[in-house]
């Protein structure tokens, strides 16, 4: 789906955000065409909602007019007087995001969440442990956003092009996890409970979308009537090079594993 054509099909956030008159926002333009792909499932549905960053608390305004008055919103932010913007619905908790103690503590108190927006600081560190510590509070099914990603490539952030440790190098980390059923042995990426739970993974310019859902091992199935003789990939014989017979050899090592695609073979129900 095009940004386009998202926004004709739901452009009320958007609308709202542009005839806004009340406690200051600031959104990037396009994060508007693409939170309705995610979080219009949750409109009129009192959805539970952890934002970080309050600023002058005008998103949170925002999210009561788009999701509904009873949603229920909890947000963080470092600076104390935010907490008076706290009022029926908004449960505002002061502390750093950078600081796990706080981070776990809020976490203790608040119920499982239909999503998270971290549009907190910005800075490397904070992005990434927010993550480690609250993605495990959103429900399967929701959503984990990580919004001004383009800080990972800006060096007052800690940031920089491909630079190690930034969010952007950590999401990228994490498509591999995605993976790990079709790795072989000693193919090493991170498996535990948070990667087992991201079922999806959205790159959008300055925004990162975690989709949460248990992934199961996957299987892949043939069903039906053989029509064609299959398409061989033809073996090219020519000497090899000293470097080639290596290769070949480490092949062969792994040849004698089982490979990730047989391992997860559901195998064939042919109709003769
Ligand atoms: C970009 S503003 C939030 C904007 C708001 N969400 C909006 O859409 O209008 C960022 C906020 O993050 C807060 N902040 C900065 N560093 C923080 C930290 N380490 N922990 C929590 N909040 C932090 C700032 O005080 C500021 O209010």
């Amino acid at each position: 789906m095009s940004s386009k054509d998202r926004t004709a099909s739901d452009n009320s956030m958007k609308d709202l955000f542009y005839s806004h008159s009340g406690n200051l926002i600031h959104k990037w333009d396009h994060y508007l065409d693409i939170y309705p792909t995610y979080l219009s499932q949750y409109r009129g549905r009192r959805p539970t909602i952890l934002e970080i960053g309050v600023s002058h608390g005008g998103s949170i305004q925002l999210w009561k007019q788009f999701f509904g008055n009873d949603c229920q919103i909890f947000a963080i932010d470092i600076n104390p007087e935010c907490s008076r913007l706290e009022e029926e619905g908004v449960k505002i908790f002061i502390g750093s995001q950078a600081d796990a103690n706080f981070l776990n503590e809020v976490a203790h108190q608040i119920p499982d969440l239909d999503f998270v927006l971290d549009d907190g600081g910005h800075f490397m560190d904070q992005q990434s442990l927010s993550f480690e510590i609250l993605f495990p509070k959103v429900k399967q099914g929701g959503q984990y956003i990580v919004e001004d990603t383009h800080t990972s490539y800006w060096p007052e952030f800690g940031g920089g092009l491909r630079k190690d440790g930034t969010f952007i190098e950590k999401s990228k980390a994490l498509i591999d996890s995605l993976y790990n059923y079709h790795l072989f042995e000693g193919d090493n990426v991170r498996t535990d409970n948070i990667t087992q739970n991201i079922e999806s993974i959205s790159f959008f310019d300055s925004m990162v979308i975690f989709q949460k859902r248990l992934r199961a091992q996957p299987f892949h199935k043939q069903i039906g009537k053989k029509t064609i003789n299959p398409y061989v990939v033809p073996e090219i014989k020519k000497p090899k090079s000293l470097s080639e017979r290596i290769l070949a050899m480490f092949s062969k090592k792994q040849a004698e594993e089982i490979h990730p695609f047989v391992r997860n073979d559901g195998g064939i129900d042919e109709i003769k």
